[in-house]
């Protein structure tokens, strides 16, 4: 698709992705209306009950259209709202929905529906990976960054003070749900920090796609249904490449993470909710592409490169000062330190990532050059 094609309004026609995992594998569906659609809920697991997570912002959107839609599959549909934020993903939130499971005597056939961003889905879908040891559920999508990333893969979690997504574990939904109209409510912001994910995808898999993003990025912010129908599918079309080979992060997978052992410490290191989460992200691709410079991986035109992007997207390229210290000590809680050495993603050619250590003081150089003083 060019720029010219992406203009268009029209509304576009569902598209489906597979998620191959054997038993585990699923749909995602991408498209307008699927909310309301008795389709979109076909073929998923029967149960007398559903339960759908959701929180006080999302819910007065579409907490009741979403209700109408499952009460013509399910005869008993209830919700549990929890509170607004990357600083409620945490035990108390957790909790919050075992009570309303338990306290309404829903059994392990009960499906559990996620309805909003990241937060509500990886938290929604570690509930769903430990209630009587496993019920099933569905990601209904609503942020960009969740339809883009978060509701696929199967990785689900809580925060920690210490460390971001530190409690979780690999449960695979049974269905993604991405109605591209949710995404007409979303903030200007908001849309900003899925865009930080989109652009993920072109640098670590797909260098035609870093492209198409570059010439399209007005039609994304004006949130054209065609252009953001087609990121969506091309996003989702590389990370089911990605955990189909790798579903448990043991090697590729963790290229999805670039930018994310710089974000996640700016995010631990301000405190959850400061930033979000892809505003962390597009910064911190800043300076993942910097220390792919200058570990020789790539040439000295990829950051400004990058950079433009992401300045482009509305995203910040300036990190917060907190500290070189503060900085390794953070990134040596992420999850692909080994032996309190940092792992860092990096890119050693267009469409191409792939793990590596860096010398502290390189480090040190990229947090000097990217982080206000
Ligand atoms: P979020 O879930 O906090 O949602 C962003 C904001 O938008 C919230 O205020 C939310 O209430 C609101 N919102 C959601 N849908 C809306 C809509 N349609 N209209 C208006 N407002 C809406 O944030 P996010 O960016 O979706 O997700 C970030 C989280 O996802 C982080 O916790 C991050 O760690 C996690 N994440 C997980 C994975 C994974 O693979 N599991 C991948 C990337 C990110
Ligand atoms: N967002 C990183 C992953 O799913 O692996």
């Amino acid at each position: 698709m060019n720029a010219e094609s992406a203009l268009s309004t029209d509304r576009p026609a569902t598209q489906t992705v597979v998620i191959e995992l054997d038993e585990r594998g699923y749909d995602i569906l991408i498209g307008s209306g699927l909310l309301d659609a008795e389709s979109s809920w076909q073929g998923l697991p029967r149960a007398a009950a559903a339960l759908i997570v959701s929180n006080e912002t999302v819910a007065p959107l579409y907490l009741e259209r979403l209700r109408a839609s499952l009460l013509k599959v399910y005869p008993r549909v209830e919700a549990v709202l929890l509170a607004d934020g990357e600083e409620f993903k945490d035990w108390d939130s957790l909790n919050r929905i075992f009570d309303h499971l338990l306290g309404g005597a829903m059994d392990r056939k009960t499906v559990l529906f996620a309805l909003g961003g990241g937060v509500v889905g990886d938290m929604t879908g570690f509930a769903a990976a430990v209630y009587m040891r496993g019920v099933p559920f569905v990601q209904v999508a609503t942020t960009l960054l969740a339809q883009v990333d978060s509701s696929v893969g199967g990785k689900t979690a809580i925060n920690h003070p210490l460390g971001k997504n530190m409690i979780g574990a690999f449960y695979q939904p049974a269905r993604v749900i991405a109605d591209l109209d949710t995404l007409d409510t979303l903030p200007a912001r908001e849309l900003s920090a899925g865009l930080a994910e989109i652009i993920k995808y072109g640098p670590i898999a797909d260098a035609a796609f870093l492209e198409w993003i570059e010439l399209n990025l007005e039609a994304l912010l004006a949130r054209d249904k065609k252009a953001l129908a087609y990121a969506v599918k091309r996003c989702c079309e590389i990370k089911a490449w990605v955990v189909g080979q790798d579903e448990r992060e043991q090697g590729l997978r963790a290229i999805l993470n670039f930018g994310h052992t710089f974000g996640h410490a700016i995010e631990t290191g301000l405190g959850y909710g400061k930033w979000l989460h892809g505003e962390a992200v597009g910064c911190g691709m800043v300076m993942a592409s910097d220390l792919s410079v200058r570990m020789g991986l790539m040439p000295a035109e990829f950051l400004p490169r990058m950079q433009r992007l992401i300045s482009r997207a509305g995203l910040p390229v300036r990190g917060p000062q907190l500290g070189l210290q503060r900085y390794l000590e953070l990134m040596r809680v992420d999850k692909k330190a080994e032996g309190g050495q940092i792992r860092f993603v990096l890119v050693e050619g267009l469409g191409r990532a792939g793990m590596h250590a860096a010398p502290d003081a390189l480090v040190g150089d990229v947090l000097a050059s990217h982080c206000d003083q």
